[in-house]
């Protein structure tokens, strides 16, 4: 269906707000006066509702290295994670790290053991990258400006240089996040993918022009507050929005209401002010085959290309379990290699199913597990483990394999692996998968009613099952 606004478009000469089909400005643009008002009218909710959160009273900090360090910090683990689940995370850090040099001084371990659970590891291990870097290159000087965080500083692209530069220097710089792309999409009626380039680049030459030039931080966050609090993705709360008198999305919604409402709407020289932009071939607006829905109101904005499916993989997990006299079980956990997805990181022998061989790392793993594999055990079926990360819909298929006596070894101080209590293994760096999987199993252990029907299932399917050696051969990673 071709929209409404589509098909209006030619109908009526518009407001002052196209005053050209190719000149300036369009309506994809803030004149100099809404740049004044929207800067105004952010800073003064924001100082009033902005929310009471830790990286704020450290980025007050009188010493600027630290205010950048702490702000780095923040604005890593904000990343694709929810401002609720950053604040214990980023408590923790601060205390165990309250300067860059702490940072800098531990080891990758650490810094993944405290990073367990938050996701996107490789996040963690830049910044600790990064400390070093400061520490052992750069004098332990923070670079100074946007451009030279990014240029210096492993994991910090635009955005994050953005944000350390206008927040802890005050640098006059825009950023553009996930929340800024809502509200400059809506507010300028972009309707164009917003992931594409042509509205990327609007979106960052919106930022750049329109952040106040005294308080550019508190206007990047105002712009990232009121996207996360006010401007939400579903159901945004348009009638506590502190720049709806600008916001274009706003005024179109509310005229499209007034008309339905039979009520046309004119100023006062009696020429209808539809909202619309006039160029023939906008790569800013909605596209040929998107459509306007009148029902979605603003959330028509922004718009996304298709996302790619995430791929389908089937993993299968063995937990070998150590039965000892009067102690712990113990359990065997692996690290894997430290390239790829989930670098570093330990988790229970796993084998990717129809996966390539082709890590030495697991391989070396591999041999040293070989004693162990000796062993025999009681082996049952637990059930399967669904995890979603950002781009692999993962299914572990888990197992388990009950060794008796403390005798089992592993052949000596080979590869990263190691037998660690439920205790250990909950504080250790493993993924959130693999805590899922820790679940699942002690679930099953638990429920007799379910352990009996696994022990059903487990011998009738032994036969199916893949040998325990399977899970100790190379994979990828
Ligand atoms: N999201 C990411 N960084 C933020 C910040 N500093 N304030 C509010 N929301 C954010």
């Amino acid at each position: 269906m071709k929209s409404m606004w589509k098909m209006s478009k030619r109908k009526f000469k518009t407001s002052s707000i196209d005053k050209s089909e190719n000149g300036s400005p369009s309506v994809h643009d803030f004149s100099e006066a809404e740049k004044i008002k929207f800067r105004c009218l952010l800073l003064e909710w924001y100082d009033e509702k902005k929310r009471d959160l830790p990286w704020r009273k450290q980025a007050l900090n009188p010493d600027i290295n630290q205010r950048a360090y702490a702000v780095w910090v923040s604005e890593v683990m904000l990343q694709q994670t929810q401002v609720a689940t950053v604040i214990n995370y980023y408590n923790t850090w601060m205390e165990k790290w309250p300067k860059l040099q702490d940072l800098a001084k531990v080891n990758l371990e650490e810094v993944n053991e405290l990073w367990s659970g938050l996701g996107y590891y490789s996040r963690g291990r830049r910044l600790h990258e990064g400390a070093k870097k400061v520490v052992e290159e750069l004098g332990g000087e923070m670079p100074k400006t946007a451009d030279d965080l990014q240029r210096l500083l492993p994991g910090v692209g635009r955005y994050t240089a953005g944000a350390i530069a206008s927040i802890a220097y005050n640098q006059v710089t825009g950023l553009v996040d996930g929340n800024v792309i809502r509200v400059l999409c809506r507010m300028r009626i972009m309707g164009g993918d917003s992931t594409g380039q042509a509205v990327q680049d609007k979106l960052w030459s919106h930022a750049n022009s329109v952040v106040d030039p005294e308080r550019a931080g508190d206007f990047n966050q105002g712009m990232m507050e009121l996207g996360a609090i006010i401007c939400t993705p579903k159901s945004p709360s348009c009638d506590n929005c502190p720049v709806k008198e600008i916001c274009l999305a706003y005024t179109k919604v509310e005229q499209e209401k007034q008309k339905s409402a039979r009520k046309i709407l004119t100023n006062k020289n009696n020429v209808i002010t539809d909202i619309e932009c006039l160029a023939d071939t906008c790569p800013l607006c909605f596209q040929h085959e998107d459509s306007w829905e009148p029902s979605n109101g603003v959330e028509n904005y922004p718009r996304k290309g298709k996302k790619k499916a995430p791929r389908e993989e089937r993993t299968d997990v063995c937990i070998v379990c150590r039965k000892r006299h009067e102690s712990k079980d113990e359990y065997l956990i692996v690290q894997r290699p430290h390239k790829g997805l989930l670098a570093g990181m330990w988790e229970f022998p796993s084998l990717l199913q129809e996966g390539k061989c082709e890590n030495p790392a697991e391989a070396i793993l591999d041999k040293a597990c070989r004693a162990l594999l000796q062993t025999t055990g009681k082996r049952q079926h637990i059930g399967e483990v669904v995890h979603i990360f950002s781009h692999i819909h993962q299914t572990y298929v888990v197992q388990t394999i009950i060794v008796e006596g403390g005798e089992v070894t592993l052949e000596a101080e080979q590869p990263p692996s190691r037998w660690v209590s439920k205790e250990e293994f909950l504080e250790c760096a493993v993924s959130t998968g693999m805590k899922k999987v820790f679940k699942a199993f002690e679930s099953a252990l638990s429920s007799k009613s379910s352990t009996q029907k696994n022990k059903k299932s487990s011998s009738k399917s032994d036969n199916k099952q893949r040998s325990i050696n399977c899970f100790f051969k190379p994979k990828s990673s």
